[in-house]
């Protein structure tokens, strides 16, 4: 996830995991094809990884077929990455009006295109490319069957699907019907991703679509310990963590403790500020305090504010199953290139790359 998933946090939740066993990837913030083959400062620094991540695994954003395909060449020779993934799931105007993210799919052949040049230069290392999509850009226009059956052929490991159209946004409850319709039409593995709130959730995801695995987005924010949950709960085990208030300050400084270690204390605390509203979600702490914890710049400050909560406060209940982070409503329209809609083929399109690095899924 955009602005979220950076290597600190990637490892706090990798530590989560692991502490129950569980075998989670944790995918890097998406990267564009271009800004790599550029060699632009911003996408390289966002290659970063912890010393824990066995495995590198990245998200590439991309429209051009000779793009991705070096991108990938890159990210395999130089990065020792051993797992890249596609994203033609971004809904922003930015994005699907050059055609891009959620937009793509729509051209398949564009599409075939863009994975083979991905998984024939991740194939000299070995390497397993998946991409992840959304239903399709409306309920009019679905492309996630025609693009599984792309996936397949192209040779891709895997895909994952993520429940809503491009013009809903993060909005409403996203369709897992669909992810099983995928799962009884393609032959590689499903992985099914929306509103993974609790452990539980994908348990029942798993049982009501056959997917493979899940991929959770918002559910983790402010939540690490979800994938000790999710470990837990695919190995049987259904118990919640459910911590109390002052489990959850050491996972808010072991947090922002990472993120010093990646970007240094003062960039990593800036940093930290934007996950405390996820973190103490339902907790009784007061204004005055979360304000102050708002514009902490370092951790000595972090440690002192964090000592004032109440570490006995029991986790509040009422908001597990709830949705976290953006919501939004459903879009008017998504915003294509002209003609875009006129024919589905798109092979040899000169399409616009983006060089930029952009945000969402
Ligand atoms: C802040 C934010 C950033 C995101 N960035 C990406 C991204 O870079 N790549 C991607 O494939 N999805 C991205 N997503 C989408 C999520 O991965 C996920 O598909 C979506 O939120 C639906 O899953 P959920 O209901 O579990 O959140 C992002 C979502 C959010 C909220």
């Amino acid at each position: 996830m955009a602005g979220i998933t950076n290597a600190a946090y990637r490892r706090l939740c990798l530590e989560q995991a692991t502490a129950q066993g569980g075998s989670s990837l944790f995918v890097c913030e998406m990267i564009t094809s271009r800004g790599l083959v550029e060699g632009d400062a911003t996408t390289k620094s966002m290659l970063t990884f912890d010393e824990l991540e066995t495995v590198r695994s990245v998200q590439l954003y991309g429209t051009d077929p000779a793009y991705v395909g070096k991108a990938t060449e890159i990210l395999c020779a130089d990065y020792g990455v051993g797992h890249v993934d596609l994203n033609f799931g971004c809904p922003v105007p930015k994005v699907t009006r050059k055609g891009g993210g959620a937009a793509l799919p729509w051209k398949r052949n564009l599409l075939g295109e863009i994975l083979t040049a991905a998984v024939s230069a991740a194939a000299r290392y070995d390497v397993p490319v998946t991409m992840k999509t959304r239903l399709g850009i409306d309920p009019e226009h679905l492309t996630y069957l025609d693009a599984g059956r792309i996936a397949e052929e192209s040779g891709a490991a895997a895909i994952a699907l993520h429940g809503r159209t491009a013009i809903q946004g993060y909005s409403g409850t996203a369709d897992w019907e669909p992810i099983a319709a995928l799962v009884d039409h393609v032959g590689i593995p499903v992985l099914g991703n929306g509103d993974i709130w609790e452990a539980g959730d994908a348990l029942r995801m798993v049982a009501e679509t056959g997917v493979a695995g899940v991929v959770v987005g918002r559910g983790c924010l402010g939540r690490p310990w979800l994938f000790r949950d999710l470990a837990a709960a695919f190995e049987g085990d259904e118990v919640l963590v459910l911590p109390n208030l002052g489990e959850v300050a050491t996972m808010m400084y072991r947090h922002a403790e990472l993120l010093g270690v990646h970007m240094g204390e003062e960039r990593g605390c800036k940093e930290f500020r934007k996950h405390i509203s996820w973190y103490l979600r339902g907790f009784g702490a007061g204004g005055e305090l979360r304000h102050a914890l708002a514009l902490v710049s370092s951790l000595a400050e972090l440690e002192k504010l964090l000592a004032e909560l109440d570490p006995d406060e029991p986790f509040p209940q009422a908001i597990l199953g709830a949705p976290r982070g953006r919501q939004g409503s459903a879009r008017k329209r998504v915003v294509l290139p002209d003609g875009w809609l006129d024919d589905m083929d798109g092979s040899g399109l000169e399409m616009f790359e983006d060089a930029d690095e952009i945000s969402g899924g």
